[in-house]
């Protein structure tokens, strides 16, 4: 249960892979990163940064019978929500595609849509003592690699960018597979607007309130009930609310992989802030995969730097809490796809389970 039992703690890498070269792993002030690990598609890295006081994002690496999950969740207004959903949603996919049908879209938004109503749950039963939580949120980044299929489903702004080979010169394209939620992009408006005809203020109004308009979480956003004392009133909307205003329902797209398709960076927001979808390709392209998600998150600390006008060395001795001023929470993963390993499929590599999550 979330709530009393909860002992904010820190990251942790959480591996249970059996692997005896995992690869180097450890920590450099506010970052953890493990280097270079495998999983049953290949080679993989993952590195995260705190800028919070609390470390908001969580993420987690799967792989098993079913193929290779990969999970990215952007917390917003604490890491409860987050939290919560590193905790469930792999577990709700899991059950819910080991039927018949296995993994489809239809399975992966069951279960973005099952762990949704067990925090709202929650959210409910601790309403009384906890009432924060209905004021927390989570954005949502899942990749599903099945029988040589990546499916991508997303809540928010988090990203997956995919380094694919082209032309015979050794080029690689940067190709943007995660659809975005955020009311800071016009498609995301329009549909906002679309979806509350009656509402024009729809946009405008919520304006500095909220940036992503799909989430985990958010309940007083989706609830009448929930919008209402003893909620802090900063978070409170005064007009009437007849229907929800962000949903939980993902954005899910499938790719099939393709032999040109050489790795996957999925990626918070907090990355894609100060680095674009091209840089970063390149910056693994051109590099040893052991690292590769560190880099990415030291490249754009060093942007963040410049922005401000400031020595990397200096951002780097600021404290978390005062570092979001400079920069988000930043988790990155990124998937190596060796294909002579996929189109094998998955059941022979080893199960792997490891988590960048907070400690209970
Ligand atoms: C795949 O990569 C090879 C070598 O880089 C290239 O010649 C070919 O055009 C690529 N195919 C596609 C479909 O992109």
């Amino acid at each position: 249960m979330l709530g009393a039992s909860m002992k904010l703690i820190s990251c942790c890498w959480k591996p249970f892979d059996g692997n005896a070269d995992a690869g180097r792993e450890g920590r450099e002030g506010l970052l953890r990163f493990r280097d270079l690990g495998r999983y049953a598609g290949g080679d993989f890295s993952m590195a995260v940064i705190q800028a919070n006081q609390v470390l908001e994002d969580q993420s987690q690496i799967e792989s098993g019978p079913f193929g290779t999950f990969v999970g990215v969740y952007d917390g917003h207004g604490g890491p409860d929500a987050a939290r919560y959903v590193c905790d469930h949603l792999f577990r709700n996919f899991r059950d819910i595609s080991s039927g018949a049908q296995g993994v489809t879209c239809d399975t992966i938004q069951r279960a973005f849509l099952t762990t949704e109503d067990g925090f709202t749950s929650i959210v409910s039963d601790l309403w009384t003592t906890q009432p924060h939580l209905a004021t927390v949120g989570s954005c949502c980044l899942v990749g599903v690699i099945c029988q040589q299929t990546l499916y991508v489903a997303s809540l928010g702004d988090s990203r997956v960018v995919l380094g694919k080979k082209v032309g015979n010169t050794g080029g690689i394209a940067a190709i943007q597979l995660s659809n975005e939620h955020n009311a800071n992009l016009e498609p995301v408006r329009q549909e906002l607007k679309e979806l509350h005809p009656n509402d024009p203020q729809i946009v405008v109004l919520k304006h500095g309130v909220w940036r992503v308009s799909r989430s985990i979480g958010d309940v007083y956003m989706k609830h009448a009930k929930y919008n209402r004392e003893p909620i802090n009133a900063k978070f409170r909307i005064s007009e009437p609310m007849n229907k929800p205003i962000l949903t939980a329902t993902p954005s899910i797209v499938t790719h099939p992989l393709h032999p040109n398709d050489s790795f996957l960076i999925f990626a918070s927001d907090g990355l894609w802030e100060h680095l674009s979808n091209e840089k970063a390709v390149e910056i693994v392209q051109s590099h040893p995969h052991a690292g590769s998600a560190k880099r990415l998150i030291k490249a754009a600390l060093q942007e963040a730097a410049r922005k401000r006008e400031m020595r990397y060395s200096d951002l780097r001795r600021i404290d978390k809490k005062v570092r979001r001023h400079f920069h988000d929470d930043i988790t990155v993963i990124v998937l190596f796809l060796n294909h002579d390993l996929i189109s094998r499929g998955s059941i022979q590599g080893p199960p792997l389970s490891i988590r960048c999550a907070l400690e209970h």
